[in-house]
């Protein structure tokens, strides 16, 4: 019996890679012992550098519209946050942005805006028919839910990846949080994505108000049972005007354990250091998310003016810095890891892109 409270076990069980279950999920989550620790992170680095490689990729971020139609209670741009200044960047100057950051080098650009009807699917349509033939980058596209068709379209016009989080697999919890959102429709959602032909990522926030551990169990069994290329998870932020506001944030700690035992279960995922586990902290968290299984970072491209007020939780890093400063001051960051930026687009496991990695 006491041999069974030690984690000994389940370190073996991930050693020689056996499937583990929901409980011995909720053990690894659940362990606080440093040494324990240290030993968890340690293997989680060794399936990631197994898998994936020692290669880290980046996405520079465009945030081109902060308007959205939703009402999430987490989140600082939702619907009824009559407090912030509101923002959409025309196709020329999202164009402009995607060359900007193409030119610095980035391979890929992540198109993300809160849930904006105001650009359509021929929006998308013509923004990435402009950008693929005028601009060598694989394209993510991070609008939310939409309708199968349109997302079809996106597909056609030439999009890569597409991102949309379930952000919790508690179906109570989810609708607590979502007073505009369905659980089924969310997880429709990622279906139609994949059926498409997108390479698909989804992700959680950890330290949800009412979230449990054995929540994240579930959440991590759900990313492998979805066979994600990408899975995001960044901690709960809470921001003066939700909700949410007088409620703790998510933990560094939790976020670390959650992406080693994700990179643990899922193996040859990207994952990235997410730029909600690189705010928290008093020192970037994104640093070691690199050494416990992350092999991905986003910057933030977007133009200056705008960056600030798309602001999701408070506190966010990297409000200042230019494009090509960021591009050049992450990569001296990251040669300290002693780990290579990739130069490839950095496709997923599916390689459904249409273009080959180079
Ligand atoms: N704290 C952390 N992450 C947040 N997101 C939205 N609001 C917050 C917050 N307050 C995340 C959600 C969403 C992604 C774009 O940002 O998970 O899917
Ligand atoms: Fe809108 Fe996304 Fe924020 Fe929800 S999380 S309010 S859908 S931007």
């Amino acid at each position: 019996m006491e041999k069974n409270n030690k984690p000994d076990s389940l370190f073996e069980k991930i050693e020689s890679e056996e499937n583990l279950e929901q409980n011995e999920l909720i053990r690894l989550l659940s362990l606080t012992d440093q040494r324990d620790l240290t030993r968890l992170y340690r293997l989680a680095d060794q399936v990631r550098q197994k898998y994936v490689g020692e290669e880290i990729h980046l996405r520079g971020l465009i945030e081109f519209s902060n308007y959205c139609r939703k009402n999430c209670n987490y989140c600082g741009i939702r619907r009824d946050n009559r407090k912030i200044t509101r923002y959409r960047m025309t196709m020329e100057e999202i164009y402009t942005a995607v060359r900007e950051a193409a030119s610095v080098g980035f391979r890929t650009v992540v198109l993300q805006s809160g849930e904006d009807l105001f650009y359509t699917g021929e929006f998308f349509a013509e923004l990435l028919h402009r950008i693929k033939t005028e601009a060598d980058v694989a394209v993510t596209l991070s609008v939310g839910e939409r309708t199968r068709q349109e997302y079809q379209q996106m597909f056609q016009a030439g999009a890569d990846r597409y991102l949309l989080r379930f952000e919790t697999s508690n179906h109570v919890l989810f609708k607590e949080l979502h007073p505009d959102s369905n659980y089924r429709e969310r997880m429709n959602a990622l279906t139609w994505l994949e059926e498409v032909g997108f390479q698909v990522g989804s992700g959680v926030m950890i330290g949800l108000p009412g979230q449990t551990i054995a929540d994240l169990a579930a959440d991590i069994l759900k990313f492998k049972d979805l066979a994600l290329d990408m899975i995001g998870v960044g901690p709960f932020i809470s921001h003066r005007d939700t909700p949410l506001a007088d409620l703790p944030s998510g933990t560094v700690e939790m976020t670390y354990k959650v992406i080693a035992v994700t990179r643990i279960v899922t193996k040859d995922t990207h994952i990235p250091a997410t730029t909600a586990l690189g705010s928290l902290g008093p020192v970037d968290g994104r640093l070691k998310a690199m050494k416990l299984g992350a092999n991905v970072v986003m910057p933030n491209v977007t133009p200056a003016k705008y960056r600030a007020l798309y602001e999701l939780y408070p506190d966010k890093i990297c409000l200042q810095e230019e494009t090509a400063y960021y591009r050049d001051g992450l990569t001296g960051w990251l040669a300290a890891l002693g780990r290579p930026v990739a130069s490839g687009y950095g496709h997923g496991k599916k390689g459904k892109g249409r273009h080959r990695d180079g």
